[in-house]
């Protein structure tokens, strides 16, 4: 971190977290907290709760929380830094420069003035485009259909035909070559020198999800080759964390996210209204994208290019899409090629009719498969239904694989009690020893995330109700809160209790990288469903007790065989335990 504790703390402080996010999403006051729809999710009734108390959100049904700090990071897409200068300014706090290091300080120079550079670049095309020079750009755009509003909300522009036009104009806005270098808008050989990378092409300028302008894509106009040309990585351009169109299509609040090839794809389903659709910069789908695609959504529709590569692309998108928590499905696009030749052909509402129909990508990739064998000869359709069981058995729930099953018996006109029993033929055979010991890994694993969810429930009683930390500080200690983040968490809270001074959004801060607040504004936002006041004791002691119990099971076990005192220790800890289930608990 950049700036000390105390500076990170006061900019907190005078940011109320009410305020801000209230900037963002609509809240109502419910109890003694606020509820909104949650802007990191899709949801039709509000599970997003923001706490004046503990200056924190945290949403039910998706699980984001963190402080005023991680609100900025995620919804902006902010840095740390970014937020600290976002809040700071919003507050009238001055920021000393001297706190960034030598280093960090070229570096997050280097990416904003490559942000700079970038959007002058944007705007000279989009000049252009619309000089003299551009006429026949402008026709190459409006042949294609597209509407002036469409060509100016992509900020689309044109590199002419004189190679070293854009040079120029950059030498004079003074900007020096070193960046031009980095900004990846130059060629540079030996012979010539640095000179434009795009000329003579129509130019998309690529947006992040804060709509700012990391990288271009130029286009010819006609036939020519390479057909696109696009900005090569640099420090502001990750082609696998960034999708063409996010910035619009995450504020569209529909339930699906469009996810299709082609930047003409995205403008065209735009202008016909999917202002949900995406596109990966001319690469594979990858793990980031996913994970970015999960922040907005989840689910996604793959509207990929009808031909065999756009056919392997859903192929090796679905994977990837379910392993993030996506739900995927596949749109046919068939006669035409994709969603640009698509719209234009039969129009929108045959476009919502195709999404309305989008196939199941289980039984997209059965189809798939299906093309692989010859189903008019009999062997060669008993090994298909036997490659189809095996992939049925990977279904985790009995219901989902009876779902399944049913599915695959309609659409290939097979008996269901059939399909089933080669489903369970093939789960036989498939090494019953292995999954045992899946079996047993998932009790271990369902058992750590018991004790997981009691240290967090206690953790929030604990800040919910203020009283209790006195009452039950003489038989837990931060040691019992087991799991790294944990133990940390309320070593700091046992800290403030100690102090008096109870700021749960501050321990936020303590932890650097965003996965690990959002962890530990989880610690504090758990919650059980109980009904009255001895259920809600009970449930306290029960709790306390499974969390110290936990506690003194993992110290014993690690635990010298020669540690006379430590066994004592754990002895007398023991013994303690037992008072634990008598003892009273007032909730007042
Ligand atoms: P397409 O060839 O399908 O282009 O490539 P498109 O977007 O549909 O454009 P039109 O309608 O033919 O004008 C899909 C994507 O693959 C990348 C681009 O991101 C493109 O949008 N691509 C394609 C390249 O990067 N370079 C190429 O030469 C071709
Ligand atoms: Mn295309």
């Amino acid at each position: 971190m950049y700036y000390s504790d105390e500076l990170v703390e006061e900019v907190r402080e005078r940011n109320d977290i009410v305020d801000v996010i209230s900037g963002y999403v609509k809240l109502s006051k419910k109890g003694s907290s606020y509820f909104g729809l949650c802007p990191f999710h899709n949801e039709k009734s509000p599970s997003f709760s923001v706490s004046p108390g503990k200056q924190m959100y945290y949403c039910f049904g998706c699980g984001a929380g963190g402080n005023v700090f991680t609100f900025l990071m995620e919804y902006e897409n902010y840095t740390f830094p970014e937020a600290m200068k976002a809040l700071a300014e919003r507050a009238g706090v001055a920021l000393p420069e001297r706190e960034y290091s030598q280093e960090e300080r070229q570096q997050q120079d280097l990416r904003t003035r490559l942000l700079e550079l970038n959007k002058l670049a944007a705007k000279y095309f989009y000049y252009q485009l619309r000089s003299e020079r551009g006429g026949q750009a402008m026709a190459y755009l409006k042949g294609r259909q597209l509407s002036d509003e469409t060509i100016k909300s992509f900020g689309l522009g044109f590199a002419n035909k004189y190679s070293n036009d854009l040079y120029q104009y950059m030498k004079s806005q003074r900007v020096s070559d070193e960046l031009l270098r980095e900004s990846g808008l130059m060629n540079v050989d030996e012979k010539r020198g640095m000179y434009d990378k795009f000329w003579n092409r129509v130019i998309f300028p690529i947006m992040d999800v804060n709509s700012r302008v990391i990288g271009f894509g130029g286009r010819v106009m006609g036939d020519g080759k390479p057909k696109y040309l696009n900005s090569p990585e640099t420090k502001i351009f990750d082609k696998s964390r960034n999708l063409y169109g996010l910035h619009v299509a995450r504020t569209s609040r529909k339930k699906y996210i469009l996810v299709c090839e082609g930047y003409m794809d995205v403008i065209s389903l735009h202008q016909a209204g999917f202002k949900n659709a995406v596109a990966s910069l001319g690469t594979a789908l990858t793990t980031q994208h996913a994970a970015l695609l999960k922040r907005y959504t989840n689910e996604v529709v793959l509207t990929y290019d009808s031909d065999e590569a756009g056919t392997r692309a859903a192929l090796r998108a679905i994977p990837i899409l379910k392993a993030a928590g996506l739900t995927a499905k596949v749109l046919h696009m068939q006669p035409y090629k994709d969603p640009d030749e698509f719209i234009k052909a039969l129009g929108a509402d045959k476009f919502q009719e195709r999404i309305d129909g989008a196939e199941n990508s289980f039984l997209f990739e059965i189809s798939m498969l299906e093309r692989e064998y010859d189903l008019r000869d009999p062997e060669g359709k008993t090994a298909f239904y036997n490659a189809v069981a095996s992939r049925l058995v990977e279904f985790e729930t009995e219901i989902e694989r009876e779902n399944y099953i049913e599915a695959v018996a309609a659409k290939y006109q097979v008996g269901f009690e059939n399909l089933r029993k080669l489903v369970n033929r093939a789960a036989m055979k498939g090494m019953p020893a292995p999954k045992a010991e899946i079996r047993r890994e998932k009790k271990a694993v369902e058992r750590e995330e018991g004790i997981k969810k009691s240290q967090k429930l206690l953790l929030t009683w604990l800040i919910e109700r203020p009283g209790l930390y006195g009452q039950i500080k003489g038989y837990i200690s931060p040691e019992d809160f087991t799991e790294g983040l944990y133990y940390d968490a309320a070593r700091l809270l046992f800290e403030q209790f100690e102090t008096g001074n109870i700021v749960p959004a501050k321990i936020i801060n303590h932890f650097t990288d965003t996965e690990k607040q959002k962890e530990a504004a989880s610690l504090f936002n758990t919650s059980l469903r109980v009904e009255t006041k001895a259920e809600m004791e009970k449930a306290l002691r029960e709790t306390l007790y499974r969390v110290r119990s936990h506690g003194i099971a993992q110290r014993r076990q690690k635990l010298a065989p020669t540690d006379m005192a430590g066994l004592q220790r754990s002895i007398a800890e023991e013994r303690k335990l037992a008072e634990i289930k008598r003892l009273h608990i007032s909730l007042e």
